[in-house]
């Protein structure tokens, strides 16, 4: 959030109300502030590592080993970080299992 101008390659700078705001929402609604196992595991897998996006972390590495890499570029996902292509109650802070489409709907 302090460098939005150069984020992953576009210019995403706003307003500093804006950015406020956003950084309000993303610290109080952190991976730090919540039960969820999903985030439990998801801080473990940070550790002192200098990551910047849940995709580099051993934890989603691990959880999405099976699926192929191919996928990921999918019309209908496009990315890795497309988590809601596949996790349909993401919105709402939530990776349930029973929300999770079965990959061979894209296939
Ligand atoms: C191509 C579809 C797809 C995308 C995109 C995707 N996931 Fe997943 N994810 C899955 C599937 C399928 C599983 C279940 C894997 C298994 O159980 O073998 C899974 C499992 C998970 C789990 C473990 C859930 C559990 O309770 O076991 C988490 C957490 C998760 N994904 C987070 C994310 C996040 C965060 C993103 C975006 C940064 C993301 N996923 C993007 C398909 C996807």
């Amino acid at each position: 959030m302090s460098d939005l101008e150069n984020h992953f390659g576009d210019d995403a700078s706003l307003t500093e109300a804006d950015n406020k705001n956003i950084l309000d929402f993303l610290v109080q609604n952190s991976a730090e502030k919540s039960t969820q196992e999903a985030s439990v595991y998801m801080l473990d897998s940070i550790g002192d590592n200098n990551i910047i996006a849940m995709t580099q972390t051993t934890f989603w590495k691990h959880q999405h080993e099976n699926i192929p890499k191919t996928l990921f570029k999918h019309d209908k996902i496009k990315s890795k970080a497309n988590c809601k292509a596949c996790h349909s109650d993401v919105e709402k802070g939530l990776i349930e299992d029973d929300k999770i489409k079965n990959i061979r709907s894209f296939m």
